[in-house]
């Protein structure tokens, strides 16, 4: 639903979420920064995530690697050689395409038969490497699809995301590194450093939040596909011969972890890989039913010892692993989690947001509303005096006091109670309440609830610890 799509960049916009970077310079394409809500929004995700991670499990522990890291990571890993995509550029337009996205493109425009045997030709040709059959393939299908017209294509190259940059201040010392594309190779090379230290035990886990950095060649879906982007990974230590077993166990736990921020179970799927990365024995993803339709939110992947086994190789030190249980020496498997926080913001947002129409026989009335589970709303409770004189915001400012070291609070005094209302539900805060008159006679406030609109009288003694416990749930 483009529409819906649309309307929530503007939304997120007019309301301080997120904004396209450097905007006064008409923004940087495939760049967006959090704006006062955003970013806590955001933040919210991340510490639920890394508690139901680090504090809920006890054999995972969470580390933060630098983004620069050794050359020599990205050879391991298989990124220099292989992090890339076809790319074909247009002549006439001067745009680039992801050859991929560009068939498909053209499938789309086909009946449904036809699309699917052309994917399926373009899949058979990208496996055997065939950029000249990929090339006869674009040029049958352009004059026939209005993508293209009778556009001139270059050939297919490869182009790898990887940005890079120069460490070092003298040009002659300087060495060329990358920002990383994946959060995953700072746990790989900290593997023995955390299991000593941590005196850990086979099966355990590392886990981390940071920023990836790929240079994206389609990217116009918002923060669905950035090129600064966050990563949620989880890299779980296993016994070579058991990974099916935690990769089977990590998939359902972290499909219930996604249902326990409220997700509709029928808006989540799962959807196997058919073809596997380089270091992949399985692999799927978890989808989700975006207003630009199912979508991947989060990878796992069980990688084999195909990481550290490399790192070992190329640095010489061993990444072994004794253990005692069977008497054994071995390189771990791994079976790993990455969720992006970005998608997963995308996500919340576009299951939250809701147009309601509230009109009754005598006025027109209509709300924009965003539904946030409490326990991730960036705001929790606005507190409003019903007027700005007979001593009101005193009292509200009280119940500031008393909320603000347990949740984040917000104050208002201006414009009439419906408005503030409705400033509060397009940012999702779950309570609003009023302080009015009657509060100076018995010390009760209304509660309003944002999803129901429903009002209530309660004793401000009991207000917090109805908040925290909402909040809990
Ligand atoms: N370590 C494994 C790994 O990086 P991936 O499937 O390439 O796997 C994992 O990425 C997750 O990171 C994706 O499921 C997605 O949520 C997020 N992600 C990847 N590229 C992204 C981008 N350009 N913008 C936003 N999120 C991205």
């Amino acid at each position: 639903d483009q529409n819906k799509f649309q309307a929530i960049i503007s939304h997120c916009k007019e309301y301080g979420f997120i904004f396209q970077s450097s905007e006064i310079y008409d923004g940087l394409s495939a760049v967006y920064d959090y704006g006062q809500y955003g970013a806590e929004l955001k933040k919210n995700i991340k510490d639920y995530w890394w508690k139901s991670m680090t504090q809920m499990h006890d054999n995972i522990v969470g580390i933060d690697a630098a983004i620069f890291m050794h050359p020599s990571t990205w050879k391991a890993s298989g990124h220099v050689d292989s992090f890339s995509d076809p790319m074909i550029d247009n002549k006439d337009s001067k745009k680039r395409y992801r050859v991929d996205h560009l068939i498909e493109g053209f499938a789309a425009t086909m009946n449904p038969e036809e699309g699917a045997s052309l994917i399926k030709e373009m899949e058979q040709l990208e496996a055997a490497g065939d950029y000249k059959g990929l090339k006869d393939l674009i040029d049958r299908h352009k004059i026939k699809c209005s993508v293209s017209g009778t556009a001139n294509w270059t050939d297919i190259r490869q182009f790898n995301l990887m940005f890079s940059t120069q460490l070092g201040s003298v040009a002659e010392e300087a060495s060329e590194i990358y920002l990383r594309p994946e959060t995953a190779q700072g746990i790989f090379v900290n593997f023995l450093n955390v299991q000593k230290t941590g005196r850990m035990k086979i099966p355990f886990g590392i886990a981390q939040i940071g920023k990836a950095f790929r240079n994206e060649i389609v990217a116009r879906q918002f923060i669905f596909r950035m090129r600064e982007f966050e990563q949620m990974e989880m890299q779980f230590f296993v016994r070579p011969g058991t990974e099916m077993e935690w990769y089977n166990y990590w998939k359902e736990e972290r499909l219930k972890w996604h249902k326990s921020l409220g997700i509709n179970p029928e808006r989540l799927r799962f959807h196997n890989h058919t073809k596997l990365a380089h270091y992949a024995n399985a692999a799927l993803d978890i989808e989700y039913d975006f207003p630009i339709g199912f979508k991947e939110l989060e990878g796992i992947h069980s990688r084999t010892d195909f990481d550290l086994k490399n790192h070992q190789e190329l640095s010489g030190k061993k990444m072994q692993y004794f253990d005692p249980e069977i008497n054994k020496n071995y390189i771990p498997y791994v079976v790993e989690t990455s969720v992006g926080l970005d998608r997963t913001v995308m996500m919340i947002l576009s299951e939250a947001y809701e147009e309601q129409d509230l009109s009754t026989e005598e006025k027109q009335d209509s709300r924009v509303v965003l539904k946030f589970p409490a326990k991730i709303a960036p705001i929790k409770l606005a507190v409003f005096p019903l007027t700005k004189k007979d001593g009101l915001p005193e009292i509200a400012k009280t119940i500031m006091d008393q909320g603000r070291p347990h949740f984040r609070c917000f104050y208002e005094e201006k414009d009439a109670i419906g408005k503030r209302y409705r400033r509060q539900d397009a940012i999702g805060t779950p309570f609003c309440v009023t302080v009015d008159h009657q509060t100076k006679e018995d010390n009760t406030v209304t509660i309003r609830y944002r999803d129901t609109m429903e009002q209530e009288r309660i004793g401000i003694d009991q207000l917090i610890e109805l908040v925290n416990r909402k909040i809990a749930e």
